[in-house]
């Protein structure tokens, strides 16, 4: 099956398939090439250039894009959609002046969702998240990272990525999972912390090695959550059933959480809204990437990752949306693009960068995801005709979106 788009206005991202990521001043260029052509073919893009070398060929689908743009899907490496009910009293309480912390604390946040999702049914978990899952899709969403985390128990924990791995199979976005049973202390656990860890270590990881239920394993590193050496028993137990971790960490505190992921070899460092020189310093010359969450502050009033400090450094950094019920109800990446710009003070270019190929390095499918290359996954998006890109994070209210394409597929 070959699908061609034709005259492109601007086709955004173009790389050779060598690039895993891109850091500090590169991010500030996006590769483009102007009036161009893509061919797909099943799965796969095939080709791509100007429209003066276009193929003549006679393809299966032939889609004039005249006066659109075309990028590569938004790879959202940050996401907790599998999830039971909302919590919007919460946010009405915040509203009314309680803090997260405050609210927590009350035993609402992460236990008040655990409770939740451990007495609603896999099935009724599944119909629940797919609808966020279909959500994203359409705004373009072409990658996801999905977490665990509100189960805290061996049941729920299972229940939800089972959860995930049959939505893998479900829908044509690709998905990679994150084991986070280290979300919170559970109740029952809140004096009796090795106790808990124990649990993670000792009864669930065995079991979801065993069922290949996870890629990646996940900590939440802060003050009143799981502390750095917490954090590292459940980094280095998951190493040992080859999950490398992507670890919640500087959401709100700086407590040396960035120097032990690096020393373990963590693929992303996520949140970041607190960062130190020190933090700055532990991320040179690693392979671990920074994400921010920008929705997440706009969401819960905290401050904004600061980009520029992260990217000064030379440091790459990658955008996702962290989608969740009590931080981020939004998966939307147009929006977490924009926020960027406006916010963090990233360029459309920088911003497009760290959602897309830096989105990619943070799930580890950069050999597949996040550009334009031959050879890579046919995950596009089509825009409605556009003046120039920089309309994607300016119009940040509006849907730009005109189509997707998963697997060489027009979804909508
Ligand atoms: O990434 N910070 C930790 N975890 C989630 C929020 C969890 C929740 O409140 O349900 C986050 O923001
Ligand atoms: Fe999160």
């Amino acid at each position: 099956m070959q699908t061609l788009i034709i005259n492109i206005k601007e086709l955004l991202q173009v790389r050779e398939n060598n690039i895993d990521k891109v850091s500090g001043d590169e991010m500030a260029i996006l590769p483009t090439l102007k009036n161009a052509f893509v061919l797909l073919e099943n799965d796969m893009i095939k080709d791509f250039g100007t429209m003066d070398n276009c193929p003549k060929i006679n393809a299966d689908i032939t889609i004039d894009a005249s006066g659109k743009i075309v990028l590569p899907s938004w790879c959202d490496s940050h996401t907790h959609i599998v999830y039971a009910g909302n919590r919007e009293q919460e946010f009405v309480d915040r509203i009314n002046g309680l803090s997260y912390e405050e609210i927590a604390n009350r035993g609402g946040g992460i236990l008040n969702s655990a409770k939740k999702l451990n007495k609603t049914s896999e099935e009724e978990i599944y119909n629940q998240s797919k609808k966020r899952l279909e959500e994203v899709i359409s705004q373009g969403t072409g990658a996801v990272e999905i977490k665990s985390g509100y189960g805290l128990t061996i049941e729920g924990e299972l229940k939800m990525l089972r959860v995930i791995k049959k939505l893998a199979q479900n829908y044509p976005i690709t998905i990679k999972s994150t084991f986070l049973g280290a979300h919170a202390f559970p109740k029952e656990y809140k004096e009796n912390h090795s106790g808990y860890i124990d649990l993670i270590i000792d009864e669930m990881l065995p079991k979801i090695a065993e069922e290949k239920l996870a890629d990646f394993i996940d900590a939440f590193l802060e003050t009143g959550y799981f502390s750095v050496e917490e954090t590292e028993r459940i980094m280095e137990a998951g190493k040992k059933y080859g999950l490398i971790s992507k670890i919640h960490v500087n959401q709100f505190t700086a407590i040396n959480g960035i120097e032990a992921c690096v020393k373990h070899d963590a693929l992303s460092v996520d949140h970041l809204e607190i960062v130190t020189d020190e933090d700055i310093e532990a991320l040179k010359n690693s392979k671990t990437i920074a994400v921010a969450l920008p929705s997440c502050s706009y969401f819960i009033s905290i401050p904004y990752t600061p980009a520029r400090k992260i990217l000064n450094a030379g440091l790459p950094l990658a955008l996702a949306s962290d989608f969740n019920p009590g931080t981020t109800p939004s998966g939307n990446m147009n929006f977490v693009v924009a926020t960027a710009c406006i916010k963090m003070k990233m360029t459309p270019e920088e911003a497009i960068n760290a959602a897309t190929i830096n989105g990619a390095y943070a799930m580890d499918i950069s050999k597949t995801h996040g550009s334009i290359s031959k050879g890579k996954k046919a995950n596009l998006i089509i825009t409605k005709p556009l003046n120039s890109f920089y309309e994607i994070p300016y119009c940040f209210g509006s849907n730009l979106i005109e189509s997707v394409i998963l697997n060489g597929k027009v979804i909508t």
